[in-house]
């Protein structure tokens, strides 16, 4: 019996003992402890080298998170760093290449300065895009126009904006931009399909075509090859920068706008790049367009902003189309009297309104 009553309290005296000795005697750190020491040395010695948080985050380690779904158990996601590291090359040469175009853009403007015929107009005028032509390229026109500078601040901005007019002026520009962004962006839902029905129809391409694009530096010395209604650039414009790039856009665009359809990280991360990728091709090419489409050549803006060009223009730049119009093989026709721009809005230099067919 007394053996039992010493051993009994033999147990109790080591219970109430045993915590405070081991807070006495010295433990080897766990290894998580060990890791976490290890990070904030780390972080002391070499800041921002979060090199041994992302080899345990990529090693597999069991994470747990309350949230259901695809994401299930996945609280941080290791690919998420290499979207984040590939970002920046991307904005980087995009830069490059948008800097290269403005640059060749403005240098072969100074050289060489607007191409087209200097005849003098007839005054007869052709109507080229009808109401609901134009209607449909200014709304893809002004929307897109908007979602690429709007895109640009948020790509390249941090970089090239915020040193030049600091922190509070580029948090609200940055805040205007996406909202912009986000809610522009399903514009296009309407105006790509809307555009692309409206001009499929002539942007078939030929062998004529083919011909064309062979023959672009007889247009870049201003005695161009004859076309259709639209020429082979345009056409490749069509194709590439509408149906492509733009379509591409849209879709990545929309994956990134909505992510309540239950695409996880990895879908969206891939979305991102895509968006990135083709926006600074599409960003290059539309400027192309548009340089083209307004000092470029003569008498385009006009054509697309009245909806008339003279005949002179299109005999100059789109001869075939010129020749089915007249042979009245074309959708487009000869404005009769009243038809036609409104005094002060004519679609070529001194052209007088626009007179009968004849
Ligand atoms: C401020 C911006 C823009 C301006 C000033 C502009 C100007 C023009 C002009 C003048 C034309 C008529 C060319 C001709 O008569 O042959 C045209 C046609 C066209 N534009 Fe634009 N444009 C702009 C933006 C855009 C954008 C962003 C897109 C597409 C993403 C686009 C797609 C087209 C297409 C598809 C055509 C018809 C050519 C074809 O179908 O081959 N434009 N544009």
């Amino acid at each position: 019996m007394a053996r039992k009553i010493s051993a009994a309290f033999t147990l109790a005296a080591a219970l109430a003992v045993g915590p405070a000795l081991a807070q006495q005697t010295p433990q080897p750190p766990r290894a998580d402890e060990a890791a976490a020491a290890q990070q904030v040395e780390r972080q002391r010695t070499q800041p921002l080298n979060n090199a041994p948080i992302w080899r345990e985050v990529r090693s597999g380690a069991p994470q747990s998170t309350t949230v259901r779904g695809i994401e299930t158990d996945v609280l941080v996601q290791p690919r998420g760093e290499t979207w984040r590291q590939a970002r920046v090359p991307i904005a980087f040469w995009g830069g490059v290449l948008l800097a290269l175009s403005i640059a060749g853009l403005a240098a072969f403007y100074l050289v060489r300065g607007p191409l087209g015929a200097d005849d003098r107009p007839t005054g007869r005028l052709i109507e080229r895009f009808s109401v609901a032509d134009r209607a449909a390229h200014w709304l893809l026109a002004i929307a897109w126009v908007i979602l690429a500078i709007t895109g640009l601040v948020l790509s390249l901005g941090k970089e090239i904006l915020l040193p030049l007019i600091g922190y509070t002026l580029f948090s609200a520009l940055a805040t205007i931009a996406k909202n912009l962004h986000n809610f522009v962006g399903p514009v296009l839902i309407v105006a790509v399909p809307w555009l692309f029905l409206r001009f499929v129809r002539d942007n078939g391409i030929g062998r004529e075509d083919v011909k064309w694009l062979l023959k672009l530096g007889d247009f870049l010395r201003g005695r161009e090859y004859p076309s259709g209604r639209f020429n082979g650039a345009e056409k490749l414009l069509f194709w590439i920068l509408l149906v492509v790039l733009t379509t591409t856009l849209l879709v990545t665009g929309l994956i990134l706008n909505f992510p309540n359809f239950g695409q996880g990280r990895v879908t969206m991360q891939n979305a991102s790049l895509i968006h990135m990728i083709a926006a600074y091709l599409a960003i290059a090419l539309a400027m192309l367009h548009i340089y083209v489409g307004t000092i470029g050549v003569k008498g385009a803006y006009q054509g697309m902003r009245t909806g008339y060009v003279d005949e002179t223009w299109a005999k100059h730049n789109h001869a075939y189309w010129y020749e089915d119009v007249k042979a009245g093989r074309a959708r487009q026709k000869f404005a009769q009297p009243g038809e036609g721009p409104a005094e002060g809005a004519a679609p070529a230099v001194d052209a007088p309104r626009a007179a009968p067919q004849a």
